[in-house]
């Protein structure tokens, strides 16, 4: 497998423009099944999840063009099966979201349960409640594939019992042809929702509270295709402010909301970096020492748990003690073993970590346990002392588009070797 060579202690500096956001596209380029005619999606990102949906897509029948790296063209009038394969929803959690665009519009569905990252149990209990509330029926899973029908769906009201992104994605989708009204209370409030929101509404449909707890979706009989640009990256432009913290630089994210960021920018302010926010960019510059905060992860506008492992990695070299709260998944700290070859002192119980900060992280070889995890291994590598290398970077490649390229950009010292490179080094 590749790895990433990355020899610490670079101080980050200059520019990094971030690329659209991967929580938006994954649940965009699904919903473009729902058009029943041509859509053009601008600004989306080079990276594995997208050209997995882009894959899932064209299996279904849709004519898929792309226009460049950034840029893609899908036409959904020549859909033929609603059955979307094994091979490809394993690579990707957010396969899910066709469960509700094909229900959404041919009332018929049938998609393998999803993979993606493994934090604990991810169960979909709240989207499956969502579909039947709409009228939709979904049969006892056989061979591992949801298989959901529905003769007609009927708007109604569906109250979350905690707040999901995907369900609140997932009922959406199946409502936009729905008849009547659907009301989705205790919907999640994610940039990312807003942006699903939005881009349907631009097909002609009517969503109402995108971006509020309560979302109401009422049923239109067509929709139209459009032209739409995917919102920046939120957690991407977080990770790279992270990174300016962590080698004690001066980067400034560039095409970011800094709405979306206010979070982030507050936590890495109390602990002590100065940022700068412009219109469409934000600066971040860190002292030698930051200094040590308690962090609660929290569905938005909370402290997003996408950001919860890189904050975990400013925390281990920040002055004194902190805790980690990570209140939105059972377990999400499958990276502090990792990190802990790196020197970090972290202890872990259940949904709690204790950081010991002061620490001078060394470089060692890790592995990348998930997409975030190995995005905080990056942030770690990049601060240690000596030569981290990183296996299993196609987690990481799966959310971070040209990472290599970037940081190299900032002055950091990194490399992607790949497999056959490290058997001829070692020959
Ligand atoms: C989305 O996952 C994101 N993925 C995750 O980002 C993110 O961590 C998460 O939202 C929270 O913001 C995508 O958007 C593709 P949830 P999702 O449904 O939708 C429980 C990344 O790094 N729950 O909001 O799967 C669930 O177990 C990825 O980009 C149920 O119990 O998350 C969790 O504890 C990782 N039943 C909580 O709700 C359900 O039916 C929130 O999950 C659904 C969820």
């Amino acid at each position: 497998m590749d790895k990433y060579i990355i020899r610490g202690e670079n101080r980050l500096h200059g520019t990094v423009d971030i690329s659209g956001a991967k929580n938006a596209v994954v649940a965009i380029l699904p919903a473009t099944v729902l058009a029943g005619d041509v859509c053009r999606i601008e600004n989306i990102p080079n990276i594995a999840d997208v050209n997995t949906a882009l894959e899932i897509l064209a299996e279904l029948g849709c004519g898929v063009r792309r226009i460049d790296r950034h840029t893609v063209e899908i036409d959904s009038t020549t859909i033929v099966t609603q059955t979307v394969s094994h091979d490809l929803a394993k690579k990707m959690r957010a396969s899910y979201y066709f469960i509700g665009a094909l229900l959404g519009r041919f009332g018929r569905a049938r998609v393998p349960m999803p993979g993606g990252c493994y934090f604990g149990v991810r169960p979909i209990d709240q989207h499956l409640k969502g579909f039947a509330c709409l009228g939709a029926t979904v049969s006892p899973m056989k061979d591992g594939m949801i298989d959901a029908h529905a003769d007609k769906m009927v708007g109604s009201s569906v109250y979350l019992d905690m707040v999901s992104v995907g369900a609140t994605v997932n009922i959406m989708l199946a409502a936009v042809y729905a008849e009547g009204l659907t009301v989705i209370e205790n919907a999640a409030k994610e940039p990312h929702i807003v942006d699903l929101a939005n881009f349907l509404n631009s097909m002609g449909a009517d969503i109402r509270g995108a971006g509020t707890d309560v979302i109401k979706i009422r049923g239109v009989s067509r929709l139209y295709g459009t032209t739409y640009s995917i919102i920046p990256d939120q957690i991407e432009a977080g990770t790279y402010m992270a990174a300016a913290v962590a080698t004690h630089g001066d980067v400034t994210v560039r095409n970011v909301i800094p709405k979306h960021l206010e979070s982030i920018t507050a936590k890495l302010q109390e602990m002590g970096a100065t940022i700068e926010e412009f219109d469409e960019e934000i600066r971040v510059s860190c002292p030698d020492k930051t200094r040590h905060c308690n962090v609660k992860t929290m569905p938005h506008p909370g402290f997003p748990t996408d950001m919860q492992p890189q904050i975990a990695v400013l925390l281990t070299m920040a002055e004194g003690t902190s805790i980690i709260n990570e209140g939105v998944w059972e377990n999400r700290f499958r990276y502090v073993d990792e990190l802990r070859r790196m020197g970090a002192e972290i202890q872990v119980d259940g949904k709690l970590a204790v950081v010991q900060g002061d620490s001078q992280l060394t470089g060692a070889p890790v592995k990348a346990m998930d997409l975030r995890a190995g995005a905080a291994m990056v942030l770690a590598a990049l601060a240690a002392k000596g030569v981290t290398e990183i296996e299993e970077i196609q987690f990481i490649e799966r959310g971070y588009e040209d990472l290599v390229e970037k940081l190299r950009g900032l002055g950091a010292d990194i490399r992607r070797v790949t497999e056959e490179e490290l058997v001829i080094k070692q020959a």
